[in-house]
């Protein structure tokens, strides 16, 4: 079966509810999950917009995450899921458990989001369908595991440069300077999860967040839905009129997703050099994004052909994952093809705890 990328989605922009933060958890060093705010950071605003951030400042000591990452990022989420339970929980006379259709993480809606726009990047997603609700997990591709297989020390170093430029604009307490003298580690996580819909499509997906911003220090549980987050990115200082062109096509599309499906209002980007140092820092406001890249995007046409792959998805995934998994496979520069694979193959991702606790 094929799902074919060419009909035109620059209609109007489909009914999605505002997103709302319904929980929260935290990711330790040792990747273990904790149902509290340790890891919540606080936006501590630069005095000025010149800066001079040195992101290999520590670097020999960084803590990167490892390969085996995407699978306990999707059991974390999941143990969230159990431990609160009673926040989704469907309607008894529904014919689910849960309340969302649909459950992934916000990356993973934002990597559907600008398909239309990536002719170049596969991709794959898999579902996996359980009491009436799909899970959705994205799978590194040949291509990706041969990218990941083969980073230099200079891809590696590249990547570490977002996570230290947070360092330098966040802090563990509000109002206190950040300390940029220990150091990065990259395992550390707080997330958020949120509610959102997208026409009548509930969905709940969760997301790393960077900062909030807060004046006073917030304590467990947190008023999570009045919080207000600040996204932080990085980003090649812009020379001329073709980098700026590169800027608004490749990276705004990303920024604006990203931030638009969890509720961000902001984004600092601070711009840096070919050394590593960051210049100078610009605030966007994510509202703007569409419109200062309207010649290369339109934020409906993302989201229509996000609603249609997820119709796609819900008419193709019949069976409970412990028959069939769905394996959707973006081609480059091709359509999205359809494979049915077993259940006991490398594609699954509902670990047996989840499945069975559901039995209870
Ligand atoms: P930048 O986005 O500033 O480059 P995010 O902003 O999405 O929370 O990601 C934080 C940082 O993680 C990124 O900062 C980048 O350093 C690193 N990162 C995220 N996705 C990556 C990827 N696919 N490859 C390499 N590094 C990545
Ligand atoms: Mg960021």
């Amino acid at each position: 079966m094929v799902f074919r990328i060419n009909k035109p989605w620059d209609k109007d922009f489909p009914y999605f509810e505002r997103p709302k933060a319904i929980g929260y958890y935290s990711i330790d060093s040792t990747r273990s999950i904790c149902f509290d705010s340790s890891q919540l950071t606080y936006y501590y605003p630069p005095k000025n917009n010149e800066v001079s951030f040195d992101l290999n400042h520590g670097i020999e000591c960084v803590r990167r995450k490892t390969s085996t990452t995407k699978h306990d990022k999707i059991d974390t989420f999941l143990k969230w899921i159990m431990n609160n339970f009673d926040k989704i929980r469907a309607h008894p006379d529904s014919n689910r458990w849960l309340q969302p259709h649909i459950v992934c993480f916000r990356g993973l809606l934002s990597r559907i989001m600008k398909t239309p726009y990536d002719e170049r990047e596969g991709w794959i997603i898999c579902a996996a369908k359980w009491k009436g609700t799909i899970y959705l997990m994205a799978f590194d591709t040949e291509a990706d595991t041969f990218e990941l297989n083969n980073r230099t020390e200079k891809d590696l170093q590249f990547s570490s440069w977002g996570f230290k430029f947070e360092q330098y604009i966040l802090s563990d307490e509000p109002n206190k300077p950040p300390d940029t003298s220990k150091p990065v580690d990259e395992k550390e996580e707080f997330c958020c999860v949120f509610q959102s819909r997208l026409r009548e499509r509930k969905l709940l997906y969760a997301a790393e967040m960077d900062g909030v911003y807060s004046d006073k220090l917030l304590t467990d549980p947190l008023p999570i839905e009045n919080l207000k987050f600040i996204e932080l990115k990085t980003s090649r200082i812009v020379d001329n009129e073709r980098q700026f062109s590169n800027l608004k096509k490749f990276k705004f599309i990303r920024w604006w997703s990203q931030s638009f499906l969890v509720g961000i209002e902001n984004i600092l980007c601070g711009f840096r050099d070919d050394k590593g140092i960051v210049r100078n820092l610009k605030n966007y406001r994510v509202a703007d994004l569409p419109r200062i890249s309207e010649r290369f995007w339109s934020a409906s046409t993302t989201m229509n052909f996000c609603d249609d792959f997820l119709k796609y998805v819900e008419k193709t995934v019949i069976n409970d994952c412990n028959k069939t998994i769905y394996k959707f496979e973006r081609i480059p520069h091709s359509h999205i093809i359809v494979t049915e694979v077993s259940p006991t193959s490398e594609y699954a991702f509902l670990p047996e705890w989840f499945i069975k606790s559901f039995n209870k």
